[in-house]
C-alpha cells in the first residue's frame, strides 16, 4: 500500500514572518501521515523558521533543492548535508524551472539524487514534458531519459524510497491541469520505467505524485487514478485554507 502525498512547492515566494503565520494555520490540521502524509518544499531561508512551528511533526518540511558536494567552496548553494542536520525530509531535484533557468542536466540532477539519498533524505525528482514534445509524439522517449538519467547508480533498495513528480511544463502555474487521463498516463509511465530499470515489485513501492496547474477543484478526479500516489502543489500551496483543501480532498 502506497500512502498518498500532498506536497506543496513554495518556489520563491513567502517571508519568515508568512511562513510562520502558515505553519500556525496548518501544522495541526494535516492529517495522520500514516493515512495521508502532508509536505511542504519551501526555499532554504525559511526551513529553520517551519521546522520550529511544527508540532506534533505532522507536516514534513522539504527542501526545494541542494547541490551535489556534502559542503565545500561552493558559495551560495545549499548543503545537503546540512539539511539532514536540520531533519529535512524531502528535497526536490530537477524541478522545470531549475532544469530551464538554471540549465540543469540528467548528470547534475543524477548528482543530486546520489547526495539527497547519501544524506538519508528522500528525492522528490521531477520529470517534466513540453507541449511541443506531446504534440510531436516524443513524450514516451523524453520521459523515460529523463527518469533513467537521473537514476543512474541509484540502489534497488534506495528506488524503493523514490518519489517521482510527473509535472508537464504546460501545466505548471498556466491554470491549466493536465486531465486526469493524461496525468495517469504519465505516471503509468514512470512507473513502467522504473519496472524495467528495476523490477515491478519496487515499481509497485515507488510513489509518483501529479504536478502542475493543482487545485482543490481539480484534485478529487487526479487521486481517483490507479498510478496517481499524490500532488505536488505550487501556487494552491501558498494559502493555507487551499492548502488545507487539497489535503483533505475526497477520497
Ligand atoms: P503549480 O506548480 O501548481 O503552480 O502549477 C506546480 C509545480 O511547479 O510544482
Amino acid at each position: 500500500m502506497r500512502i498518498p502525498l500532498i506536497a506543496g512547492n513554495w518556489k520563491m515566494n513567502k517571508t519568515i514572518d508568512e511562513a510562520k503565520a502558515f505553519m500556525q494555520a496548518v501544522s495541526e490540521q494535516v492529517t495522520d501521515p500514516a493515512d495521508v502524509e502532508t509536505a511542504i518544499a519551501a526555499p532554504a531561508l525559511l526551513l529553520s523558521t517551519m521546522l520550529a512551528n511544527n508540532p506534533g511533526q505532522k507536516l514534513r518540511i522539504a527542501a526545494e533543492d541542494c547541490y551535489w558536494e556534502d559542503a565545500g567552496a561552493f558559495t551560495g548553494e545549499t548543503s545537503p548535508q546540512a539539511l539532514a542536520a536540520m531533519k529535512i525530509t524531502y528535497v526536490i531535484v530537477g524541478h522545470s524551472e531549475r532544469r530551464a533557468y538554471f540549465n540543469e542536466t540528467d548528470d547534475t540532477i543524477n548528482r543530486k539524487v546520489h547526495a539527497v539519498y547519501r544524506n538519508q533524505m528522500t528525492p522528490i525528482l521531477c520529470c517534466d514534458e513540453t507541449m511541443g514534445r506531446l504534440e510531436a509524439g516524443e513524450k514516451i522517449h523524453w520521459v523515460v531519459s529523463q527518469v533513467t538519467g537521473a537514476l543512474k547508480g541509484i540502489t534497488e533498495e534506495q528506488a524503493r524510497q523514490l518519489i517521482i513528480a510527473y509535472e508537464p511544463s504546460w501545466a505548471i502555474g498556466s491554470g491549466k491541469s493536465a486531465s486526469a487521463e493524461q496525468v495517469e498516463e504519465g505516471c503509468y509511465l514512470i512507473r513502467q520505467t522504473v519496472a524495467d530499470l528495476y523490477s515491478d515489485d519496487v515499481a509497485n513501492e515507488m510513489r509518483v505524485l501529479y504536478g502542475g496547474s493543482v487545485n482543490p477543484e481539480n484534485i478529487d478526479s487526479i487521486m481517483a487514478k490507479p498510478n496517481i500516489d499524490g500532488v505536488l502543489a505550487g501556487g494552491a500551496s501558498l494559502n493555507a485554507e487551499t492548502y488545507l483543501q487539497l489535503v483533505h480532498y475526497q477520497k
